[in-house]
């Protein structure tokens, strides 16, 4: 029989010769924050006039909502849930403490996940098999680098099922362009919001959603 998503990404991480040790800058250049100049939807830029017009920032649709409590953010989650499929990168942008697990946990939950939800900021992926099909569950805050990304199998996870990843911007260009764009802030105030951006076939499904 062939061996679950769950069960060949477990197998992956054994014995990962993953290098650990880069705790320091998340701003660092190769990193890139969403629709920063020099990326569109995460690919290279092709200067051809042959090739298609890629998605810039101001016609790609944008929603913006207040999360003032948990409660918020999980109606959020599960508004996504319901329309998520297998393929879908929900990218969690934002800082330390922005609500970005908080999201992955309460989208589980929506996806039918009772277990304990972890963050995986030290297993680096969590894979879970749901009531919608197979979510892994990223944080990627400690690669060392985009190639590290094959060690903990994040393609494979996307072609598998539903992809749920933090601190996006460590994937550089291997983050797909066809992707949710969630970009979650926490103000001085306490005032926490998050910001939707669509991308590939989010545009349309973004727009379509009553958030
Ligand atoms: N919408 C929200 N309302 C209130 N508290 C929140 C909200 N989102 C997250 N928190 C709280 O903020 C803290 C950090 O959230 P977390 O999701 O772990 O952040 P991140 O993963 O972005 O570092 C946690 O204590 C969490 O419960
Ligand atoms: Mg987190």
């Amino acid at each position: 029989m062939m061996a679950t998503s769950v069960e060949r990404m477990s197998d992956m991480l054994q014995g990962s010769p993953l290098k650990l040790g880069r705790q320091d800058d998340p701003q660092c250049p190769r990193f890139q924050a969403p629709g920063q100049a020099g990326i569109a939807g995460g690919r290279p830029l092709r200067l051809n006039g042959a090739m298609p017009r890629p998605d810039t920032e101001s016609d790609l649709p944008q929603k913006h909502l207040a999360l003032p409590d948990l409660a918020g953010t999980a109606g959020l989650a599960r508004k996504l849930a319901e329309t998520a499929r297998a393929g879908d990168c929900f990218a969690l942008w934002g800082d330390l403490g922005a609500g970005k697990t908080e999201f992955a946990r309460a989208f589980l939950r929506a996806a039918g996940v009772t277990e304990d939800v972890p963050s995986p900021t030290f297993a680096i992926v969590q894979p879970y098999d749901t009531g919608i099909g197979p979510i892994a569950h990223f944080d990627l805050y400690r690669i060392e680098s985009a190639a590290d990304l094959d060690e903990v199998g994040f393609d494979m996870a996307l072609d598998d099922g539903i992809v749920l990843v933090e601190w996006p911007g460590h994937a550089g260009d291997r983050l797909p362009g066809d992707r949710l764009d969630i970009q979650f802030t926490l103000g001085p105030a306490g005032d926490r919001a998050a910001a939707l951006t669509g991308r590939g076939s989010w545009r349309a499904r973004l727009a379509g959603l009553n958030l």
